[in-house]
């Protein structure tokens, strides 16, 4: 009965390439939709980033990253020659911040801003510091240095923050703890990532986070942007460049091409925002762990294949396996998978016997193969949307960067799109560039000099 259950699985969790270019299809016509003026399921948010990075803006800036694992702040100092050099600190989230008040929640960053700037300027600053903000969320942006939080991601749910520019309610607080510091640029971290790539790397075409949430940015032409006009200043040209937030972790959202399974579904209806993010609950660290523990659960619960006897509380608390859990599954060495017995004894009371052990690897190299393979879809629509034929794919992220055979099966996954007959692949995803630290400086130092030029 269990392996029957394991070719369900199997069937159900593996996208076939003709899936993949089947959904590869549908995002590109979903990304020009986001772009009309009626809008469509991805957000595809103009950034008022105007120009491509030189390589040769210079200047010492603050940056801070709310979005991902940690809050980040940073103090760049752009060399001028596509280099820069970061010093940086990290806070972890303290818990339950996903869900506080909003005022902790930017008084805990006034507050982390106010220490580092301590530390790093202990004779105090002569003016305010620039700082760019990367908020990794959709915010609808009407100028570079605001964003209208549209919805929260990555299951954060805290009040009076979605329809808010979150600007000033961030200002506020950094007045409040008496912080010397001025916030110029409101960035995502995709937008980040694309920006600082390119100033190291010219054939960086996009900027790519996998991590707990998933999204992309690219730089599209601003006569190709429908839902523009009039939102213009009048010297801002048609064929002036403009980096687009796409938000694609939205892609899909009317459930018409993306292979869903029941787990996705059930994850979906017990989320914070249910019916949003769809793409990006199917293959993003925040839910990769969660997709693991309905599979396991059902087995054991409902069908009592495995675990038999066990005291299964654990199994059943929501989100308790992060990313790291199926990652370490994977990245077990050992022939009777000793770290996976060792692991779900530490983290679930559960003893494991060997052929289970075998039948949770599977499960997982199951879980990250999809999220891998679903992932590129979003470089492939961008890549034939502007006609890239050869292109940097930047990224960035927890599951890009720690997930066991991402890489891998990432290029694979673009390969069985392409089909490319080529030695080697001419569209490859590369490591970023630090986005949110070197980028959010950028590109506070090209808003500053087209304020200098009186743009
Ligand atoms: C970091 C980037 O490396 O990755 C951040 O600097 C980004 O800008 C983050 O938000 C995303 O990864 P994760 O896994 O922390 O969500
Ligand atoms: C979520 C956010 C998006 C961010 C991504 C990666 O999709 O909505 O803004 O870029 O996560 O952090």
């Amino acid at each position: 009965v269990l392996v029957h259950e394991l070719h369900k699985l199997e069937s159900l969790l593996t996208v076939s390439a003709g899936t993949l270019k089947k959904i590869t299809d549908h995002f590109i016509t979903e990304l020009e939709k986001g772009l009309t003026k009626q809008g469509g399921n991805i957000p595809m948010i103009p950034t008022w980033v105007l120009d491509f990075p030189t390589g040769k803006e210079k200047g010492d800036y603050l940056a801070i990253d709310l979005g991902g694992t940690n809050l980040r702040v940073v103090l760049v100092k752009l060399g001028g020659n596509h280099d820069f050099d970061t010093t940086q600190s990290k806070y972890a989230l303290p818990e339950g911040m996903r869900t506080a008040k909003k005022e902790v929640l930017w008084d805990f960053i006034a507050e982390c801003l106010k220490k580092f700037v301590e530390e790093e300027f202990p004779e105090g600053c002569t003016a305010p510091l620039p700082l760019g903000f990367t908020f990794s969320y959709p915010a609808t942006q009407h100028s570079i240095n605001n964003g209208i939080l549209q919805r929260w991601t990555k299951g954060f749910d805290i009040e009076g923050v979605e329809g808010h520019d979150v600007v000033p309610q961030l200002q506020a607080s950094i007045e409040k703890f008496g912080v010397p510091i001025n916030v110029v640029a409101l960035i995502n971290d995709t937008t980040g990532t694309l920006v600082a790539s390119m100033y190291t790397d010219p054939e960086a075409k996009m900027g790519l986070i996998f991590g707990t949430g998933c999204n992309g940015a690219y730089y599209d032409v601003v006569k190709d942007i429908p839902k523009l006009e009039g939102k213009l200043e009048s010297d801002v040209s048609p064929d002036s460049p403009m980096a687009i937030n796409c938000e694609y972790g939205a892609f899909d959202n009317e459930h018409l091409v993306l292979p869903r399974t029941k787990y996705d579904i059930q994850i979906d209806k017990e989320s914070p925002r249910p019916g949003q993010q769809s793409f990006e609950k199917m293959i993003s660290g925040y839910y990769l762990g969660e997709v693991l523990r309905l599979i396991l659960l059902e087995l054991a619960s409902e069908r009592q294949l495995i675990f038999k006897n066990q005291d299964l509380t654990k199994l059943n608390k929501p989100f308790i396996l992060d990313t790291s859990f199926p990652s370490k599954i994977e990245e077990d060495p050992f022939e009777n998978l000793s770290d996976v017995e060792e692991l779900f004894n530490s983290v679930l009371q559960i003893q494991t016997t060997a052929p289970e052990r075998k039948i949770i690897r599977r499960i997982a190299e199951l879980i990250g193969e999809r999220s891998a393979r679903l992932s590129i879809c979003g470089i492939a629509a961008i890549c034939k949307k502007r006609g890239y034929k050869t292109a940097h794919a930047a990224a960035d992220g927890s599951v890009y960067n720690k997930y066991p055979g991402f890489k891998e099966r990432a290029a694979k996954g673009l390969r069985d799109i392409f089909d490319w007959e080529t030695e080697e692949d001419p569209i490859i995803i590369v490591a970023a560039e630090d986005g949110s630290g070197a980028g959010a400086a950028i590109i506070a130092a090209l808003t500053e000099k087209r304020l200098r030029e009186g743009k």
